[in-house]
C-alpha cells in the first residue's frame, strides 16, 4: 500500500496502472473509517484493478460554526484499517494542493439543477453542497478514476455527485447500520452511550413509514418526541422534485438534530406513494 501526499508523486503511480490497462476505483473520504467506509472499498476492489482512496478533511464544506477544527482525524487507525483491506493507494494531499488557487468557490453554475444544493440538507447548510461538489470535481481532476463509489446514506450528495460528474461511472453503496438501526458515521462518534440508544428510533420510524405504519404527519410526531426535527421529506429519488406520476422509486429523507450532533438517514422504495400518506406530505 502506497502513501501519497504530493500530486505528483500519486499521478506518476497512477500513469503506470494505466499504461498497464489497470482500471482505478476511487473511494473519497475524510478519514475516521468506519465500517462504513470499508463496505465502499470493498465495493471498489470488486469493480476495479486498482483502488485508491483520499482521506482529505474538505474545509469549504464546513461552514465557520461547524466541526472543522474537531473533526476525527485518526490517520494512523485509519492507515492500519486500508492496509488490511488492501488498498493500493492513499491520497493524504494537503489544503494548499488540492485549492492553489483559495478555497473559494462559484456557486452560481449549476442552473435549472441548482435546487439540489439548497433543499433538505442545503436548507441548513447552504454551504455544504457546493464545498461538496468542488473537492470531489478536484480529486477527480487529479485522479481521473474509471470509478467512484460514494455511500447512499449521504443520498443527497450522492445524487449531486451523480448529476455533475458525468465521465465517471457513479456507483452507491448501501447502508450500514448499527444493531439497532443507526446509519453508521464518522459523527456518531459525538453521540453518548445514551445517545446512541435513542439515536436508533431515527431508522425505525423511518421504517414505520416506509412500511406503510405510520404516515408523515405522524412520522413527525414520533421523531420530534427523540430528537429535534431539521426534516422529513418524502421526494422522487432519481430526481428529488416532488412526487409526480412519472415516480417509479420515493426517498424517505430526514435529519434530525440529537443534543448537538445532526443526523441524516434515508430508505429508498418502491412502495407506492399513496400509502405513505400522500395527502399530509
Ligand atoms: O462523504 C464524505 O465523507 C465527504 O463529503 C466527501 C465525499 C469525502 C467529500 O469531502
Amino acid at each position: 500500500m502506497q502513501i501519497f501526499n504530493t500530486i505528483n508523486e500519486l499521478q506518476k503511480v497512477l500513469a503506470g496502472w494505466r499504461e498497464s490497462q489497470q482500471t482505478i476505483g476511487f473511494v473519497a473520504t475524510m478519514g475516521g473509517l468506519h465500517l462504513g467506509h470499508l463496505s465502499l472499498i470493498k465495493l471498489a476492489k470488486n469493480q476495479a484493478d486498482r483502488v485508491l482512496v483520499s482521506i482529505f478533511v474538505n474545509p469549504t464544506q464546513f461552514a465557520a460554526d461547524e466541526d472543522f477544527e474537531s473533526y476525527p482525524r485518526t490517520l494512523a487507525a485509519d492507515l492500519e484499517q486500508l492496509k488490511k483491506l488492501g488498498v493500493d493507494g492513499i491520497f493524504t494531499p494537503t489544503i494548499e494542493q488540492i485549492y492553489p488557487q483559495g478555497k473559494g468557490f462559484e456557486r452560481n453554475q449549476f442552473g435549472e439543477k441548482k435546487y439540489l444544493f439548497e433543499i433538505l440538507c442545503g436548507k441548513t447548510r447552504p454551504h455544504f453542497f457546493f464545498g461538496v461538489l468542488q473537492v470531489v470535481k478536484r480529486l477527480f481532476e487529479i485522479i481521473k478514476p474509471d470509478v467512484a463509489i460514494f455511500g447512499q446514506k449521504d443520498y443527497q450528495q450522492l445524487q449531486i455527485i451523480k448529476q455533475f460528474s458525468s465521465n465517471i461511472e457513479i456507483i452507491s453503496a448501501e447502508i450500514l447500520r448499527e444493531k439497532n438501526g443507526l446509519a453508521m458515521s464518522t459523527r456518531n462518534q459525538y453521540l453518548s452511550p445514551d445517545e446512541r440508544k435513542i439515536a436508533g428510533k431515527l431508522y425505525e420510524i423511518l421504517s414505520q413509514l416506509a412500511d406503510g405504519k405510520l404516515q408523515i404527519t405522524s412520522a413527525k410526531v414520533a421523531l420530534k418526541q427523540h430528537f429535534s426535527l431539521d426534516y422529513l421529506e418524502i421526494l422522487d429519488a432519481n430526481s428529488l422534485e416532488k412526487i409526480s406520476p412519472k415516480t417509479s422509486k420515493i426517498a424517505i429523507l430526514s435529519a434530525v438534530f440529537l443534543g448537538k450532533t445532526r443526523l441524516i438517514d434515508n430508505i429508498i422504495t418502491e412502495q407506492k406513494f399513496e400509502n405513505l400518506g400522500e395527502k399530509n406530505v
